[in-house]
């Protein structure tokens, strides 16, 4: 078994937070998004597993390397501009000799992958595709599956009235090697728009498996910010936040102690000034937070500096954002660098 991650898009719906970072490697506290989704490919066996990549590659490469340091084998297939979701995968096909996993670059789970791989046996399928359940399919793909679980019809983004059923495309799919063979080399070629709708009028046995594990596309602001929260949270079972004890700050005695809750997870590297308080937040390394500011429901990326009494909720600060005393943030996306003078409000 192979695997392949599809990590090129340029994660237009999560700027700013991806104008300097690709979205495959903006940080789930604190570890590069990638992260998890290796880690499920590890437990279920996998370990030859190639990137194709077109934006920023190089910031992603430097991170995982040829995996060795995780006991991976990680090969790279780079576009030089964005071939599409299968043009990416005819792209990696020297990498891709036997039955490949294939997964979207941008879905947090937790699922089995042995289990959808035993299944796309079971069926003897030539392409299986996970589905899960949401409440409002119309950012996703639809998809429509018969009683034994055949795909009967795939719709991307469907408009209100094209809305049939909740099942939409998890992005993880497993596929035969000679599915490649429905796709020309070096030309744009969509998964959805084009190689779904081919293989079911060409009559392949194309398979749905549906999940009931954790699911989530970070692809947006709103869902990054769930994304932690979910995690620090325990939503996301058999993975653990990230929690390293803080180094000390300040000395014994000092008057107003600091306050962090026990969902928080904050990096050892931060500065927590006296009578801060930390609450259900994710701070990256390098974070200062000065005296009496408060932090609630944020995701803090390494470097941001909170200046003193500033009250910080429901907010992305990027990477090295300062933010001035007093000012009051609330429902904020801030892109790295950003600085807010002081007693702003947003
Ligand atoms: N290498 C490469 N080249 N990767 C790409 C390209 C490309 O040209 N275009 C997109 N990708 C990667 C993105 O980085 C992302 O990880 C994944 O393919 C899916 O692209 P998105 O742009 O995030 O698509 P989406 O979220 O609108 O829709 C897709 O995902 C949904 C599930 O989250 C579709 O597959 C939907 O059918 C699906 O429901
Ligand atoms: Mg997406």
């Amino acid at each position: 078994m192979q695997a392949l991650i599809l990590a090129g898009g340029e994660g237009t719906r999560l700027r700013p937070l991806t104008i300097y970072t690709p979205k495959p490697v903006v940080p789930i506290v604190n570890r590069p998004f990638l992260y998890y989704q290796l880690e499920l490919l590890k437990r279920a066996g996998i370990k030859e597993i190639t990137l194709s990549l077109s934006y920023q590659p190089n910031k992603i490469a430097d991170i995982f390397g040829d995996g060795d340091e995780n006991g991976l084998k990680i090969h790279y297939a780079v576009e030089a501009s964005p071939l599409g979701t299968a043009g990416a995968y005819k792209n990696a096909q020297e990498h891709l000799t036997q039955t490949a996993v294939v997964f979207n670059g941008d879905i947090l789970t937790n699922i089995n992958i042995a289990d959808v791989i035993a299944h796309h046996r079971e069926k003897n399928a030539a392409a299986t595709i996970v589905l899960t359940p949401v409440e409002n399919p119309s950012a996703y793909g639809l998809v429509e599956t018969e009683s034994d679980g055949r795909v009967r019809r795939f719709l991307e983004k469907p408009k209100p009235e094209e809305i049939t059923c909740n099942t939409i495309n998890a992005g993880i799919y497993v596929l035969e090697p000679h599915i490649l063979n429905y796709i020309p080399a070096n030309e744009k070629f969509s998964f959805e728009y084009q190689l779904f709708p081919a293989l079911l009028a060409n009559n392949e046995p194309f398979f749905a498996y549906t999940m009931s594990e954790y699911w989530l596309d970070i692809g947006t602001p709103q869902r990054y910010l769930q994304a932690n929260d979910d995690l620090i949270n325990g939503r996301i079972k058999s993975f653990d936040a990230d929690r390293k004890p803080l180094n000390s700050n300040g000395s014994p005695g000092e008057s107003e102690p600091v306050k962090i809750d026990a969902r928080s997870a904050i990096d050892p590297t931060c500065s927590i000034k006296p009578g801060a308080e930390i609450t259900n937040s994710v701070l990256g390394a390098n974070c200062v937070v000065e005296e009496r500011a408060k932090i609630e429901n944020c995701v803090l990326l390494s470097g941001a500096r909170i200046g003193k009494a500033a009250e910080i909720r429901n907010s992305i600060i990027g990477k090295s954002a300062i933010i001035g005393r007093n000012s009051k943030v609330d429902g904020a996306t801030l892109g790295d660098k950003s600085s807010l003078t002081d007693y702003t409000i947003i």
